[in-house]
């Protein structure tokens, strides 16, 4: 993956190659500037990329036509940001339901979704709150309950925790975890922080475009907070 041309060209990503297994989870670690973000943006379809190609279920994403791989991203995808990025003006429930309501789930059924999804990860009686009357934690599960509640098969997280204090993170991040492994989602998580990937089954370490290195945890889903509650 290249971005720009000629002489000002990035080459952001180079030779990676990846599967990821229905159910998995994947943390993405390295230092800044080493491509992680764009490997995250490629997979789920957000950037086309410049050379090479992204399947998901057999399926070329760059053989779509835009609303098709929008149609894509919105019903078998959830996203979670380092800062949430909930709508200001929304509730918290408004937030989850939004995007629900734009991939044609009817408003009823969208509703009760997401009160079971906010009631699930702590937030019952912060249904009609704004995300500025939240605390960072609260927001980060409103957005963890948007990502869930469309069911997706693949969950992606650009530093979900970096944001937060690490007792606050540990505890964002249980629920993240959790929530995918239960609803049975891939989750692809790029993470600044060891103790944070450790609770992913798979981890590649980037350098410069590429995967340095891979590490397999056979027993991280058994346990996987152990690490992260120390
Ligand atoms: N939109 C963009 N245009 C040009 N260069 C970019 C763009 N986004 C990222 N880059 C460059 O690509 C490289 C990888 O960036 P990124 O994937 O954001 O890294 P990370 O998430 O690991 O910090 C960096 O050198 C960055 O400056
Ligand atoms: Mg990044």
């Amino acid at each position: 993956m290249t971005y720009g041309s000629s002489a000002a060209a990035t080459r952001a990503l180079d030779g990676v190659d990846l599967d990821l297994a229905r159910a998995d989870s994947l943390a993405v670690m390295g230092p800044s500037g080493c491509g992680k973000t764009t490997l995250l943006h490629l997979l789920a379809g957000i950037l086309t990329p410049t050379s090479g190609t992204v399947h998901h279920d057999g399926t070329d994403l760059a053989s779509l036509g835009d609303r098709r791989r929008t149609r894509l991203r919105r019903s078998a995808f959830g996203f979670v940001f380092q800062d949430g990025q909930l709508l200001p003006e929304l509730t918290a429930l408004e937030n989850v339901i939004l995007p629900r309501m734009l991939g044609g789930t009817s408003r009823r059924a969208a509703s009760a979704e997401a009160r079971a999804w906010l009631d699930r990860l702590g937030l019952a009686g912060l249904h009609e709150r704004r995300p500025t009357q939240l605390s960072g934690g609260q927001a980060q599960r409103v957005a963890i309950a948007r990502a869930l509640a469309g069911r997706p098969s693949v969950v992606f997280a650009d530093e979900p925790t970096g944001a937060l204090d690490q007792r606050t993170g540990a505890a964002v991040l249980q629920v993240l975890v959790d929530s995918c492994h239960d609803s049975g989602a891939s989750l692809v998580m790029v993470t600044h922080d060891a103790t944070v990937a450790a609770v992913c089954r798979r981890t590649v370490a980037m350098r410069d475009g590429r995967i340095a290195q891979e590490f397999v945890r056979p027993d991280a889903q058994r346990a996987p907070l152990t690490a992260v509650a120390r």
